[in-house]
Order: structure tokens, then sequence, then C-alpha cells
């Protein structure tokens, strides 16, 4: 049975309620993150953490925690459950309310959840595909907000057309996936969509650019446009639940020969590398 830790206590995840005033309930009020544990080691620690910080002030909420609170917390957790390999959700709303009113309250103690989940397995072999479809969430995509109902009508859109990611494009521009950030590969170059408002900044994003750079292969960090991932030799998906995914089929075309591609067979290496020394505790976090 799954421990999770709700507003200072660990209990049964059955257990763990909110009230219905919850202004997360109420109004999708809250940010989240997603955090992948090797091993029983939190992968890329300091990260998470800035960009839960970041996330907090776009809704201008006080941070509850510590970065040293929040780490102790996640070790607690990952150990009530087992260790290995996990991912871990947290998720902070600003909390319960005496009534509904979309002006912040003047005062409200902000819900804390955490709670992990068994981390799902890489699809064997490793292909996936997607959708192309219009962008129709809010201009303020770099917060990791709880408000994912463009997101949930998004991905499902995907799931009903065959394919596991929509990847979403805005006035002729890819910005990223329903959950996940978009890598496109051409004659070699690679590219992602460079950050601002229209993407969430991704974890697994960051690490995948810094591994390309070590590597030399190098990437683009600009605007990408449809007409380019249409024609692209290599798509890749990337998250923390689904690290670097190669995109072998959009809109029901194959990319490039409709197998993963050498690009992402190299960085895939790197990723798996760096997962390796994760978890025999070889990074620092
Ligand atoms: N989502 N873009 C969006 C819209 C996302 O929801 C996610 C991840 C990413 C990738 O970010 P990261 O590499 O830090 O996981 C990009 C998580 C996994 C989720 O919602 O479950």
């Amino acid at each position: 049975m799954s421990i999770v830790y709700l507003n200072g206590e660990f209990l049964p995840v059955e257990r763990a309620t909110v009230s219905v005033l919850d202004r997360g309930f109420l109004f999708g009020d809250g940010i989240y993150e997603v955090i992948p544990v090797y091993g029983g080691r939190l992968f890329r620690l300091p990260q998470h953490l800035q960009r839960l910080q970041q996330s907090l002030e776009g809704i201008r909420l006080q941070n509850p925690l510590s970065h040293a609170e929040w780490g102790a917390l996640f070790r607690e957790a990952v150990a009530r459950n087992g260790g290995g390999d996990l991912s871990m959700y947290l998720q902070v709303t600003r909390g319960f309310v005496a009534k509904r009113d979309h002006a912040f309250p003047a005062t409200a103690t902000p819900t804390i959840l955490v709670m992990t989940n068994p981390l799902p397995r890489r699809p064997n072999p490793p292909g996936v595909s997607a959708i192309v479809a219009r962008d129709i969430r809010w201009d303020l995509c770099h917060i990791k907000a709880i408000t994912l109902l463009p997101n949930t009508l998004l991905r499902q859109e995907a799931i009903e057309a065959g394919a596991s990611e929509a990847i979403l494009v805005r006035h002729g521009v890819v910005t990223e996936g329903a959950a996940s950030n978009v890598f496109v590969v051409s004659g070699g170059r690679v590219a992602t969509p460079a950050k601002g408002t229209q993407i969430l900044p991704g974890i697994t994003r960051d690490l995948v650019v810094e591994l390309l750079h070590e590597a030399g292969i190098g990437c683009e960090e600009r605007v990408v446009t449809i007409d380019e991932l249409r024609a692209a030799d290599e798509v890749w998906l990337t998250a923390a639940t689904r690290e670097v995914a190669p995109v072998v089929r959009l809109e029901g075309a194959p990319v490039g020969t409709g197998a993963p591609g050498p690009v992402w067979k190299a960085v895939d290496d790197l990723y798996q590398d760096y997962k390796r020394r994760v978890r025999e505790g070889l990074v620092e976090n």
C-alpha cells in the first residue's frame, strides 16, 4: 500500500483526503512537481526544487518548506515506500478556505501532498506515436500548474487516435507535448524550442541539452516550426517519466525511417549512463 504525506503526517493513500473547500479542488489553484527516483536517489533534486520555487513565485505563493526540509521529506517518502525506482509527485495548493472566492484568501495554510508512484516501464521496442494538435493552453505554461484540463484533453485526443502524445503547435510554431518537451533532428543537427512562457522548462529537457553539448553533438534552442517537425529525421519527447522517447510515427506517417534514429541512440546511451551514475550515488545532489 502506498504511504503518502499530507499536511504534516504520513498515512495510507486511501486515508489521505482534503476538504472540498481546498482551492486546489475548487480552482486548480496549485502547482506540482514530478521527480524520478533511481535506486532510492532523487534525480536532479536541486533543479526540481528550483523549478518548484519558480512555480510558487509564479502563483504568488510562499514556499512552505525550505529546500532542506523538502529533501528530508522526499527521502522519508522514498524510505516509507520501499525505495528503489519510483516517481515522486508533490503538490502544493493555496489551501483550505472558509468560502469559495476567486480572490486570494487573506490567510490560508498551503496544502502539501507528497506521494510516490511506480515508474512506468520504457516501451519495448522504444518508439512511440504522436499526433499534432493546436496548443489550446494559457500564456503561463512555464508554471507547473495543477490546472491541467487542456493537457488532459490533448493527451486524450492522442490516445483516441492510437498515439501516446500530442505535440502542440501555436501559430505554426512547436511548443511542447501535452506532458513532455520536444526535440527534432534534421541533417544531424538537434533543435528544441527555446524556453519562455509558452513551455515548461523540463528538467529532462535541460539534462538532454547538457548531455548533447558535453558529447559535442550540440543542440540549438530556438523556434521550431511545424514544417520542420514534419520533415525531421528524428523527433524525441522528454519527460521525467518517459526519459528520452523517440517518436517513430507522427500523424500516422513514419518519422525518418520509422525506427529510432542514430542521434536518439547516442543521447539515450548518455542518459542511461547518467541514470546509472545517479543510482550509484556518483552524481552530487
Ligand atoms: N510532466 N511539458 C509539460 C507540459 C509537462 O507536463 C512535462 C512533464 C514536461 C517535461 O518536464 P520534466 O522533464 O521536468 O518531467 C514538459 C510530468 C511528468 C507530468 O505532468 O506528469
